[in-house]
């Protein structure tokens, strides 16, 4: 069973608990870098943290809730080695597994409800990566990553 890590900020926690508390009963393990209350805090912090969890090799896969999952995907792709895709179709949390080798899913708790989220959730963990010719595109993210734009000619 795969190692998560779930992270949100206090416009996605309740969400958040609520899948947390869907996922362990089913025995996964999971690492909560928080936040736990409704009291106001910033998505970046909480981001930050997911991503060292995973890039440590503590975590394989991440999930990452705030109001609309944005901010928190556009602070997670600011780290090397780590791709998040923020979706709220069940379509694209699969395909990116296969296609992008995602490692983090982020969505919106004001965007999407609990059944859509574990539906999401669902598509996202249990999807492999499929490698052969996406393994060579994700090796061109990473040389964006590493500026190394002469690999993109
Ligand atoms: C918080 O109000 C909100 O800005 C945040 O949760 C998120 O949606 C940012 O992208």
């Amino acid at each position: 069973m795969k190692k998560l890590v779930m992270g949100a900020d206090h416009a996605g926690y309740a969400l958040k608990d609520k899948i947390k508390a869907t996922l362990s009963e089913r025995g996964y393990e999971i690492i909560d870098v928080g936040t736990f209350s409704a009291e106001s805090c910033k998505y970046p912090l909480i981001a930050h943290d997911l991503c060292k969890t995973i890039t440590d090799g503590k975590a394989e896969l991440g999930i990452l809730i705030c109001g609309t999952g944005v901010g928190m995907s556009m602070c997670a792709n600011k780290h090397k080695g780590i791709r998040a895709a923020c979706t709220s179709d069940t379509f694209s949390a699969r395909l990116t597994r296969m296609h992008n080798d995602a490692n983090v899913l982020c969505f919106g708790e004001r965007v999407v409800g609990y059944g859509l989220a574990m539906e999401l959730v669902d598509a996202f963990i249990e999807t492999e990566f499929e490698g052969g010719r996406h393994a060579e595109r994700v090796s061109l993210i990473n040389a964006i990553e590493n500026e190394d734009f002469d690999a993109l000619k």
